[in-house]
């Protein structure tokens, strides 16, 4: 498929108001997005597990106005008024208008509430951005009723990708590939789709406790960081070495073996953190909990050979990836030793989960 697949070409349908409610999860990448080109297109192909309860909910109310000259929406954060949200949706507006030529037709009014807590270092932009992009799926569905489920979750994926990258992969779960890669079938830089192949019962239900350990704001926001990637000495080769995790997790995920799965994540997530830490201007997001955290982590490993990792988006905040069979006795091992180096003990528990849901 090409951009072009993308215009609609005319409405069957002609409506005056409605409204329409999505729920839509984060997720985790385990093959790391860092660096794109123009139009927020990849330049490596990334693989994430989706994400079950840190999520947002959007409900998106339409009425038709006389003025189509301009785009006209309020944005409500749990019922208040975001008047510095509306220059990021202003901007995700332009950019899909020619996409949904019925932007400038309506006035919106966008509610929109997270089950996480917004100043919890997590991430928001992949769960709000495919939430909106789901609900103006659906106004678009109204408007053209034949539309199919494998084009509305593409076209809503293509869209989130446009409001942020990694948001392409919260439409739908449990393991989804974005960027294209020679050896997946399907796999393409405009949408995530999902992982065509086996995945081994060891990758089922597979839990992330999410450890806080700065609920700051970050210092580097990720557009920053993704454009530091240009000119950046070792992009090539890192580029390239995305492409064969992402090969290496195919026969992982196969034969269910989770230490491979684990030096393959662990990796990628340092060599994340490497890529800023050797950007010209160079930062460090992780703090000195992280490292705290990490070298728990691979203690614990090592003394019970029980198979708990990390990885690390794109802040100071720990995700801790295990099997579901060894839940209690690691969660047991998070709470005892892990949690005191959280920002006032706080972490969430969340597991894979299988995407947006309309409520
Ligand atoms: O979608 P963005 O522009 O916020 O970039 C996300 C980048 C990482 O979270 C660090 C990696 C990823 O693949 O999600």
């Amino acid at each position: 498929m090409t951009e072009q697949d993308f215009i609609p070409k005319t409405y069957s349908k002609s409506i005056e108001k409605g409204s329409v409610t999505w729920a839509s999860p984060s997720n985790i990448a385990l093959v790391k997005y860092w660096g794109k080109k123009k139009n927020q297109i990849p330049e490596n192909p990334s693989i994430s597990f989706t994400l079950n309860n840190c999520k947002t909910t959007t409900t998106l109310h339409f009425s038709k106005k006389e003025n189509q000259d301009s785009f006209s929406f309020d944005v409500f954060l749990d019922g208040d008024k975001k008047d510095d949200f509306k220059p990021k949706i202003e901007t995700f507006f332009k950019r899909i208008e020619v996409y949904l030529p019925f932007l400038k037709d309506y006035h919106f009014t966008i509610g929109t509430s997270n089950t996480f807590p917004h100043s919890s270092g997590i991430a928001s932009s992949a769960s709000g951005m495919s939430a909106l992009a789901m609900c103006l799926m659906s106004v678009e569905k109204m408007l053209s009723p034949e539309t199919t489920t494998d084009y509305f979750n593409k076209k809503a994926s293509f869209l989130a990708r446009l409001g942020s990258g990694s948001a392409c992969r919260s439409v739908e779960g449990d393991l989804i590939v974005w960027g294209e890669h020679k050896a997946i079938e399907g796999s393409s830089d405009l949408f995530g789709t999902k992982y065509p192949y086996d995945v081994h019962e060891n990758f089922k239900n597979y839990q992330d406790t999410i450890l806080l350990v700065d609920k700051g704001e970050k210092q580097v926001s990720s557009t920053v960081g993704h454009n530091l990637m240009h000119n950046h000495s070792f992009a090539e080769q890192r580029f390239k070495q995305a492409n064969e995790n992402l090969s290496k997790l195919i026969d992982v995920f196969k034969s269910g073996d989770i230490f491979a799965f684990i030096e393959i994540i662990e990796s990628e997530a340092l060599t994340l953190h490497a890529m800023m830490m050797t950007s010209l201007p160079y930062f460090i997001l992780m703090k000195p909990n992280t490292l705290e955290i990490i070298n728990k982590i691979w203690q614990f490993r090592q003394n019970t050979g029980l198979p708990v990792s990390f990885t690390l988006d794109a802040g100071a905040n720990v995700h801790v990836l295990y099997p579901e069979k060894d839940a209690s006795e690691i969660l047991e091992f998070i709470k005892n030793e892990l949690v005191v180096y959280c920002q006032n003990g706080h972490y969430i528990c969340d597991i894979i989960g299988f995407g947006a849901k309309q409520l």
